[in-house]
């Protein structure tokens, strides 16, 4: 998704610029570019692919790029082709010289009649985006004041916007503002640092505020006004990031996705700090106590998402009905928020979303919230749009996720979607003995989670046996079943190879007769309600010639006996297995994509975060 990084102060504006865009590289972009403000001169350079190119670019400028003031933006093309016309920042009509750059994160949804206006007024348009009519608009509505020309053009589009505003006419004042998409000021000495997220900004400063919906901050070197785009002063609340450096950066590994999967230990250990009272046998979860009984008295709960969201919640559903006896269901949130969903009173809706910023889980909750539903984010980016919009929620706590392939937010997403279960149950008919068994057990999970990872060569050695296979299948039942289905996401998005997921029985229904010799077949065959017709499924697939790579229970000689290869993993109890059954799939998925030569921390086509439709 398109990144954006701004720095108005006293030091030069572009290392600062190129190194925040390389801060945001993994959130996933085809071109970037920039501009600088110099003295009365507007310094623009861009260019399609990675951030180092652009930075070997500007060695070769001309024009100098020296000044304090500039703005940046790394593209995920949404309107337009991957050019260099169309790449971000773009400027207002040269003709009319007041020298206006814009990048912007999101969609104008009416950009083509605001074009048809300008173009009426003699504006000549260079690219095929969105923004640069934003940008033309601006320049047109400019009066020597930029603040007022940026806060009169936002009212008059409509869509999602982040944007980032200069004025060579104006070298001491940058104008931001956003609407649905995320913007981040940070408050540094006599500087400002303007990112997309936080973890462009932390280099710089700790103190940050974000900008709410219809608002714009106007910043010059010593002093910051935010006000609505009607001009309305607001005062935004500035506070501490609780990000550190040490967190985002690579250390001793060699891939994001590698460190994150190593981190889940932690990870799962940290979120559990603080939530497991194994003494008093209870789950506490400060971010929707008071919601206890509206939970607990809930008539349905339903869960929105996207990808590897949506299949935790997948998880949520079973634990949901299995430990609180609620009915429960999961919808994909871009299908939710558009088929007039029927929200009757006592219904809850529960986003889950690790960026906390996916529009359309944001756009479903809007849907909930409008139509009375109690609405919950389970989220890992703080202070996101989704964990600020929801009426509740439950921090992830796992630390900034860089790779593009979700691992440690998805065992965090499973882990607090099993204590939220939990925590409604036993308001429920979960009794306080099967509680207390079910929390001793969760608490063992991180050690058993690292005892999977130890397991990374062995999986290593079994997937090179598949790897040049084109096409593989991964099944499983109840809640194993969304794990393939995760298995199968991990593997496709960064190996580019093939994969389908599906509930095991379902594969007699039409997908059996994929199987040819020798196809992959992963099974996630622990030991649960479910085994026996998993066992059932695998002598099927290989009656077919089919290889079965297994996911299994320590010590399972019968599932040892029937398989090609088995990643084993921890006898845990049913609810708890997806914690440990997915970790050898997301190995699986790394190692494979390797083995391609694939870009394991910025797949192809992919964005981190998808904040548009
Ligand atoms: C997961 O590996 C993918 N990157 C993608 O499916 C992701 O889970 C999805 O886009 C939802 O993102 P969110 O959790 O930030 O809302």
């Amino acid at each position: 998704m398109c990144g954006i990084i701004a720095y108005i102060g006293s030091r030069e504006a572009s290392p600062i610029l190129i190194e925040g865009l390389k801060r945001l590289e993994y959130r996933g972009y085809d071109s970037a570019g920039l501009a600088v403000v110099g003295d009365d001169t507007l310094d623009i350079s861009r260019s399609v692919g990675r951030v180092r190119g652009l930075e070997e670019q500007l060695g070769r400028e001309t024009a100098t790029f020296s000044g304090s003031m500039g703005i940046a933006h790394t593209r995920w093309a949404t309107h337009g082709g991957v050019t260099v016309e169309n790449a971000h920042p773009h400027r207002d009509d040269l003709g009319r010289g007041h020298s206006i750059a814009v990048v912007h994160n999101g969609i104008i949804e009416n950009y083509l009649t605001l074009k048809k206006w300008l173009e009426e007024k003699g504006h000549v348009f260079a690219s095929e985006t969105d923004t640069e009519v934003l940008a033309h608009l601006i320049g047109e509505l400019y009066d020597g004041d930029l603040e007022r020309a940026v806060q009169a053009a936002l009212r008059e589009v409509t869509g999602a916007y982040a944007i980032a505003v200069v004025c060579a006419k104006e070298p001491d004042v940058m104008v931001v503002g956003r609407k649905g998409s995320p913007l981040m000021i940070g408050v540094g000495s006599n500087e400002y640092v303007v990112a997309s997220d936080p973890s462009a900004i932390v280099a710089h400063t700790k103190q940050a505020f974000t900008l709410d919906d219809y608002s714009v901050a106007k910043l010059t070197r010593d002093s910051f006004r935010t006000s609505t785009i009607d001009n309305i002063e607001i005062t935004p609340q500035i506070r501490e990031l609780e990000l550190d450096l040490g967190q985002i950066e690579l250390g001793e590994f060699e891939h994001y996705m590698l460190k994150e999967i190593h981190e889940q230990p932690t990870a799962l250990r940290r979120s559990l700090q603080g939530r497991l009272d194994l003494r008093g046998g209870s789950v506490v979860l400060g971010g929707i106590t008071e919601h206890a009984r509206h939970l607990a008295t809930a008539k349905r709960i339903v869960f929105v998402g996207q990808g590897t969201a949506l299949h935790a919640g997948m998880v949520g559903e079973y634990l949901v009905e299995n430990l609180a006896k609620i009915p429960a269901e999961v919808e994909f949130a871009s299908e939710f928020r558009y088929r007039n969903p029927i929200v009757e009173p006592g219904t809850v809706v529960i986003a889950i979303s690790q960026s906390g910023e996916t529009a359309d889980t944001l756009a479903a909750i809007e849907e909930a919230k409008q139509k009375g539903a109690l609405t919950l984010g389970l989220v890992n980016v703080v202070g996101s749009t989704i964990s600020r919009e929801t009426d509740a929620g439950i921090y992830l706590r796992v630390g900034p996720e860089i790779g593009v392939a979700s691992t440690k937010a998805f065992i965090g997403q499973l882990l607090v979607t099993t204590m939220l279960a939990a925590f409604i149950g036993r308001r429920r008919f979960l009794s306080q003995e099967d509680l207390h068994n079910l929390l001793t057990a969760m608490d063992r999970v991180p050690d058993q989670v690292e005892s999977v990872i130890a397991q990374s060569d062995q999986i290593k050695t079994a997937t090179a046996r598949y790897v040049n296979r084109d096409n593989w299948l991964f099944l499983g039942r109840g809640l194993n079943y969304p794990v393939a289905l995760e298995g199968a996401l991990k593997l496709k998005e960064i190996s580019y190879i093939h994969a389908e997921g599906m509930p095991a029985a379902e594969m007699k229904h039409g997908p059996i007769a994929l199987i040819d010799e020798g196809m992959p077949v992963v099974v996630v065959a622990t030991r649960n309600s479910q085994y026996e017709k998993v066992l059932s499924n695998i002598e099927e697939v290989r009656s077919r010639g089919g290889h079965v790579i297994a996911v299994a229970t320590e010590g399972d000689e019968t599932i040892r006996s029937l398989c090609e290869e088995v990643f084993w993993v921890p006898d845990v109890p049913e609810p708890l297995q997806p914690l440990v059954t997915v970790v050898p799939l997301q190995l699986l998925a790394y190692h494979a994509a390797l083995m391609r030569g694939k870009d394991v921390d910025k797949p192809r086509n992919l964005a981190k975060s998808v904040t548009v439709e």
